[in-house]
């Protein structure tokens, strides 16, 4: 019984890790955003994206991480068997990856909040697909076991899934370049109506 609440909660960890990585890395595109914008606004929505960073990576993201890693430690003590399983130890070597990527994410937010960041909302928006990877692999993984299947359909599936990542990067970028010559527009608009005065 212990193993399967064990599980339960590695579950419920894992998707509170995943919902932090996901949100961080979004506020990180508005928080390098908000360089475009006039001041008093652009000191105003930077202080709050600092704290609302901070806040979700110390109340969300890393209780997700500890949860996650403290209930596979219960599975794996209830079940030491599992350890000598080869999915798992690629398992781990992922999970290793993926929190690098996590205290990776912890510098970029002290640098955001210390204004030393150079990345782009573009450049921020394409390290988010990062912890996408993670998880597809991972879950893969746990769910398949020994037996992932290296088929037609599974290299479908990762195209429609690469497909489908591309596409949202390729959205976004089209939709801030039409935002970006409307603004074009207005600037000139602006600029013929005061010199037709
Ligand atoms: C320290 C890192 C981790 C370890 C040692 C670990 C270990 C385990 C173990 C032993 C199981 C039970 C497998 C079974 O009952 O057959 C499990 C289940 C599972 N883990 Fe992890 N895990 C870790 C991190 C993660 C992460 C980061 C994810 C998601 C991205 C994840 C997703 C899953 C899923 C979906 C299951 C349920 C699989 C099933 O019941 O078929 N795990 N994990």
């Amino acid at each position: 019984m212990a193993y399967y609440w064990f599980k339960a909660f590695h579950l419920i960890g894992v998707v509170v890790w995943f919902a932090g990585l996901f949100y961080l890395v979004r506020l990180f595109v508005y928080h390098a955003e908000a360089n475009q914008e006039p001041e008093p606004a652009q000191s105003i929505l930077k202080k709050q994206y600092e704290l609302m960073e901070l806040r979700l990576y110390n109340i969300i993201t890393t209780p997700g991480m500890i949860v996650t890693v403290a209930m596979a430690i219960g599975l794996i003590s209830t079940e030491p068997e599992v350890l000598k399983s080869g999915w798992l130890h690629i398992k781990l070597a992922m999970v290793l990856l993926l929190i690098g990527y996590h205290h990776y994410c912890k510098r970029l937010m002290k640098q955001l909040a210390k204004g030393e960041c150079q990345w782009t909302g573009q450049q921020f928006r394409a390290l988010n697909e990062a912890p996408t990877i993670f998880l597809v692999v991972i879950v893969l993984l746990a769910v398949f076991k020994n037996s992932l299947p290296l088929d037609l359909t599974t290299w479908l599936i990762v195209a429609l899934v690469i497909t489908m990542a591309a596409s949202i990067q390729l959205y976004a970028k089209k939709r801030r370049q039409d935002k970006e010559k409307l603004a074009k527009i207005d600037n000139n608009a602006e600029l013929a109506s005061s010199s037709a005065k």
